[in-house]
């Protein structure tokens, strides 16, 4: 007798919460059926292309029979090395390859792991309020409290520690500026306070950075999207972990590729937790990876000139939207003439894409702070962007 298939999920996966991007999907399964052309702002996934140097390193690697053998941590080095010269060029940091820097087959994987390598089943995690839904997911999986720090226009989207109730002792505070979905950015004095905040509680400051090279401002301006690794007081950079990506800054999701950088101690228990579950990245890959850490990141001109088509058509609807500082989101909340806002965001963004064909991310699918918004991915050019905002004006905000 076949046992039904739910039996077999544990109760770490049944934790791990479901995903509205499957409502969204059909959604946009019944608009594609009834014949619209579909414009999806919905996932932050790059359209633009990898820098050439990465894309022939990937070449290269395809006519070397050597670079499909497992990657041992020794393969790693160039990769590594490259990560350091990143990190000292961009934020003044210095950083031993040997022990402070380790591959990631994305920060995405690279998170689940860093939990479960530095966290034990029942340790509270506090975890921004909305924060990118693959968090949660980290943690149940992890088997974490979570506490959450709502994100608040009133406090420009940080969070405020102070409000952690005292007797908490959070095992780790994740934080993530530029931000997703808000797009709002910290500054280093931030990551000081936030630091201090950390160390005085012998709680891990964890810091997702897949955004560290998407401020409009410009990379000189290292201070919209400072490393949280600039605010440690020395060299070891204790209770302090950052997760990079090559994902949005390089164009290169698809490769699954970033690093991890910070405290030697959480780097070798990650690498602990990681040699039990995967080798690192195809040669090729980490050879791609490294070649575009040593470019200046292109790209950042589309998504600006994206940013400025989309959002004064939103304030020319009526709808509140930010000017974002970085990322490649906008956060807006939809208004009525009556300056009325969506109750149900879920329900909007699914209403939008089956009426108009336009794919939106809603604000709940972010925490419940999100309630009330929607977030544009900045990811088709800005003629589909005014396009999709002339559809958006036909939708009720409620049914
Ligand atoms: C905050 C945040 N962290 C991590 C990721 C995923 O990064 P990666 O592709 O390196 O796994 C994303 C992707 O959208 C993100 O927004």
């Amino acid at each position: 007798m076949t046992k039904a298939t739910t039996a077999w999920a544990s109760k770490r996966a049944a934790a791990v919460p479901g995903s509205v991007f499957t409502l969204m999907n059909g959604a946009v399964a019944q608009a594609r059926a009834a014949g619209h052309r579909i414009i999806d702002l919905s996932i932050g996934s790059s359209d633009q292309s990898p820098p050439e140097v990465a894309l022939e390193a990937v070449r290269q690697a395809t006519l070397d029979p050597f670079a499909n053998r497992y990657p041992l941590f020794s393969d790693t080095a160039p990769l590594r090395h490259s990560a350091a010269a990143y990190m000292a060029r961009r934020f003044g940091v210095t950083l031993d390859p040997e022990t402070q820097i380790l591959p990631l087959i994305g920060a995405q994987e690279g998170l689940a792991h860093l939990l479960l390598a530095t966290t034990d089943p029942g340790d509270t995690l506090l975890l921004p309020d909305p924060c990118y839904p693959p968090y949660l997911g980290a943690a149940a999986v992890a088997g974490l409290k979570v506490h959450t720090l709502p994100l608040l226009p009133e406090y420009t989207f940080l969070p405020v520690l102070e409000d952690v109730p005292a007797g908490l002792s959070p095992r780790a505070l994740l934080l993530n500026y530029p931000n997703n979905p808000t797009s709002a950015v910290a500054s280093l004095d931030f990551f000081r306070a936030a630091s201090d905040w950390c160390a005085a509680r012998g709680t891990l400051l964890i810091h997702d950075h897949p955004y560290a090279e998407l401020s409009y401002a410009g990379a000189e301006a290292a201070d919209v999207a400072p490393s949280a690794l600039q605010a440690a007081t020395n060299s070891s950079f204790e209770g302090i972990v950052e997760l990079h990506s090559l994902s949005k800054s390089h164009h290169m999701g698809g490769y699954r590729v970033g690093f991890a950088v910070g405290d030697a101690e959480v780097i070798a228990a990650l690498s602990r937790v990681k040699g039990a579950v995967d080798f690192h990245p195809w040669l090729g890959i980490q050879a791609a990876a490294a070649a575009a850490l040593a470019t200046v990141p292109a790209g950042l001109e589309v998504f600006r000139s994206r940013r400025d088509a989309l959002v004064p058509a939103l304030h020319a609807l009526g709808w509140q939207a930010e000017w974002p500082q970085a990322s490649m989101y906008v956060w807006a909340r939809p208004l009525d003439e009556q300056g009325r806002g969506v109750q149900d965001s879920v329900a909007y963004a699914v209403r939008a894409a089956r009426q108009t064909g336009v794919a939106l991310a809603p604000g709940r699918a972010f925490g419940a702070n999100g309630e009330g918004y929607v977030r544009f991915a900045l990811v088709q050019p800005p003629e589909l962007l005014l396009e999709a905002v002339r559809r958006l004006a036909d939708v009720e905000l409620e049914e």
